[in-house]
């Protein structure tokens, strides 16, 4: 059963624990309701309350919001403030010495690293980054695994006021190449390899093939921190060491106060066309959405150890990992590793040994890790933890059931946060003291954020019915534009059809108490194990590659995944058979690896001599998703032009 089909028939509550709820920030329902209370009577004035509560401004800000040319708001744009300086500096003082990150290795070796030393490394690689002549408003294109180093690079970034980009990874040669040019990036930051599993990934071979593709004349610098001290090509002309830059350095690195408005980051996601979005964020609004959700929804406390098992490349590693728990003077846990190595306990090992408090991670993990291991969380200690938390998908109920009883022994809340790249921060999610879960929902929105479910048309829809997903009132931490280009911002994000709103992509439908359950995306986007791919980018690729005719891309429902991706492709030459059909699924998927990279492999490839089309040629992707549950085709076929084709791509290729 899909975990769509197994939330509509959820109908367990679990509120929140006497003690919990007590020691919580957000103690009861109706504290919940006096916030929302609150923004109902005030709108502006409750943002205006918080942001000066929350943020250390250089300026304070005397406008709120600035609503003249919808879309396109502003918030807070007179005030001018610094994101590193609110992460780091404004700490030094009364917790200088406490524990910013520890920082688990691969390996399993670990380090603490405080608030004053973290600052200095900061302050090192900014003024390094000045050197190299980065200043106000160029774009610095980060391409790093998981370590400390990441947060340092976003951080320094901030500090001078460069706009950071980051690229998971995980990401291709060619996905690189493409942010790295859409961007405009001056510099790009990288590492000689990552080490995943016990296994070096090559990261610098990335960056220079990328730069080879052409059109990268604005990277003056590739900056390399060396990870493992692999061989790596060198240019003496643009390659420097990370490690010889910063020795140089002082200490000390005067933040660059810059406006509200200021663009913090731009983060590159998938939409429904072949090209990613590069969204654009704040930098007063997005600090804000991030210090606010750690209160409110991880019910932040200064003696937690928190850990987001994220990586910096996805928006949750930004403002769970590189920003939020900083700006509020937190103690987190960054992973170098993969949850599977040594062994499917890792997780677990690593809460006991860091006393982890609030663990936030995604659904596929759960599912993965239940799996390979259900009763491993039994073999440790995880008596530290206080609340649990999910992201990037709805989560089913068994899995949830799972985390609460298994890993949460029926003590800890869980927050199943539903957010986006574009929100920066948690949307609709349970304040933990304040809000019963259902397994499956995400439940209520945070407050000042006006969620609604609707018609195509903007309507309220009656009752329970499922609609479209909208927020109904600008709120700082949303994104601000697509980077050079407005227009698709505005045609995707707030289309004339809606009053408005802002359309999030995804349907979803309210129960009887106004609970929120998320039904999936609207658009053609897959969520696989947590991330977004659009199947129009995985189409491209395919037929990008020299044997491709045509290609179509659907979801297919998975255990553990979530998503799985299905692949149906016509071949330029004959349909393939047998050991020749093997042979070119296997090429075309490392094909899609490398355009694209490893998460977007298709899991099965289907060849037909054609794809099903209406009379018109368009291709019925309703048709494809059926054939790949393995459905039967019941519904009328008779608009289709060569129904011959649906038996061939009944069968994967074995
Ligand atoms: C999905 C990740 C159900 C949704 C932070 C959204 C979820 C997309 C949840 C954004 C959740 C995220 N329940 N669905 N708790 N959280 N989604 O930009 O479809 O990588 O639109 O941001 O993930 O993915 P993104």
């Amino acid at each position: 059963m899909s975990s769509i089909e197994s939330v509509m028939t959820e109908t367990r509550i679990f509120a929140p624990h006497e003690a919990f709820k007590q020691a919580a920030t957000v103690s009861g329902i109706e504290a919940y309701e006096n916030l929302c209370n609150l923004a109902e009577q005030d709108y502006t004035g409750f943002w205006a309350d918080l942001a000066n509560a929350e943020i250390d401004w250089h300026k304070p800000f005397t406008e709120i919001l600035d609503e003249s040319t919808p879309p396109f708001y502003r918030w807070f744009y007179d005030g001018e403030l610094n994101a590193s300086y609110n992460c780091l500096d404004r700490h030094l003082a009364s917790r200088g010495d406490k524990t910013a990150i520890i920082f688990e290795a691969d390996d399993g070796t670990s380090t603490h690293i405080s608030y004053k030393a973290l600052h200095q490394r900061v302050c090192r690689f900014a003024n390094a980054l000045k050197k190299q002549g980065v200043g106000l408003g160029d774009r610095v294109v980060i391409y790093l695994p998981m370590s400390v180093e990441a947060v340092v690079a976003m951080q320094a970034c901030a500090r001078i006021g460069a706009i950071h980009s980051v690229v998971f990874g995980g990401f291709s040669a060619k996905s690189l190449h493409e942010r790295i040019t859409d961007v405009g990036a001056k510099l790009v930051i990288t590492a000689d390899e990552g080490m995943r599993g016990g296994k070096a990934v090559a990261l610098k071979s990335a960056v220079d093939e990328s730069l080879t593709m052409g059109g990268c004349d604005a990277v003056e610098k590739v900056i390399v921190y060396r990870r493992t001290g692999g061989k790596t090509a060198w240019n003496e002309s643009k390659d420097l060491w990370w490690h010889e830059l910063e020795a140089v350095e002082s200490d000390y690195c005067e933040p660059t106060w810059v406006n509200a408005e200021h663009p913090l980051f731009i983060l590159y996601t998938s939409g429904s066309t072949g090209k990613p979005k590069g969204v654009q964020h704040s930098t007063a609004g997005y600090l804000l959405g991030a210090i606010l959700s750690l209160k409110w929804v991880f019910d932040h406390k200064a003696t937690d150890i928190f850990w987001c098992t994220a990586d910096v490349g996805w928006i949750t590693g930004h403002s769970y990992v590189a920003y939020g728990p900083l700006a509020l003077g937190g103690t987190q846990v960054v992973f170098e590793g993969i949850p599977t190595y040594p062994d499917a306990g890792r997780f677990w090992q690593m809460i006991e040994k860091h006393k982890v408090s609030v663990f936030y991670t995604a659904p596929t993990a759960i599912r993965s890790l239940i799996k390979l291991g259900g009763n491993l969380p039994n073999n440790y200690d995880l008596s530290s933890l206080r609340l649990l938390g999910t992201v990037g998908e709805p989560i089913n109920p068994e899995a949830w059931m799972w985390y609460h009883t298994v890993v949460g022994k029926e003590r800890c809340p869980i927050a199943d946060t539903w957010w986006q790249t574009e929100t920066g921060s948690h949307m609709i999610a349970p304040l933990p003291g304040a809000i019963a879960a259902k397994p499956g929902s995400c439940t209520l929105p945070l407050p000042g954020i006006m969620a609604d479910v609707v018609n195509e048309d903007g309507s309220a829809v009656s009752g329970t019915e499922g609609g479209l997903l909208v927020i109904k009132k600008p709120f700082p931490s949303l994104l601000r534009t697509i980077w050079n280009d407005p227009d698709r911002f505005q045609r995707t994000y707030f289309p004339n059809t809606l009053p408005g709103y802002y359309l999030a992509g995804d349907s979803a439908h309210r129960d009887a108490d106004g609970y929120f359950w998320i039904m999936g995306r609207i658009d053609d986007v897959l969520n696989v194990s947590g991330h977004r791919l659009g199947t129009m980018e995985i189409e491209s690729a395919l037929v990008a590659n020299p044997l491709v005719a045509e290609a179509a891309i659907v979801g297919k429902p998975h255990d553990i995944k979530g998503e799985s991706i299905v692949a149906y492709v016509v071949l330029k030459g004959e349909r393939p058979e047998g050991e020749a059909a093997k042979k070119i699924v296997a090429d075309l998927r490392d094909w899609v690896a490398k355009e694209i990279g490893p998460i977007a492999k298709p899991d099965e490839i289907r060849f037909g001599d054609n794809l099903p089309k209406t009379r018109s040629g368009k291709i019925m992707r309703r048709l494809l998703r059926s054939l790949a549950k393995g459905e039967e085709i019941t519904s009328d076929i008779s608009t289709l032009d060569n129904p011959a084709i649906l038996e061939q791509l009944k069968q994967p290729v074995s």
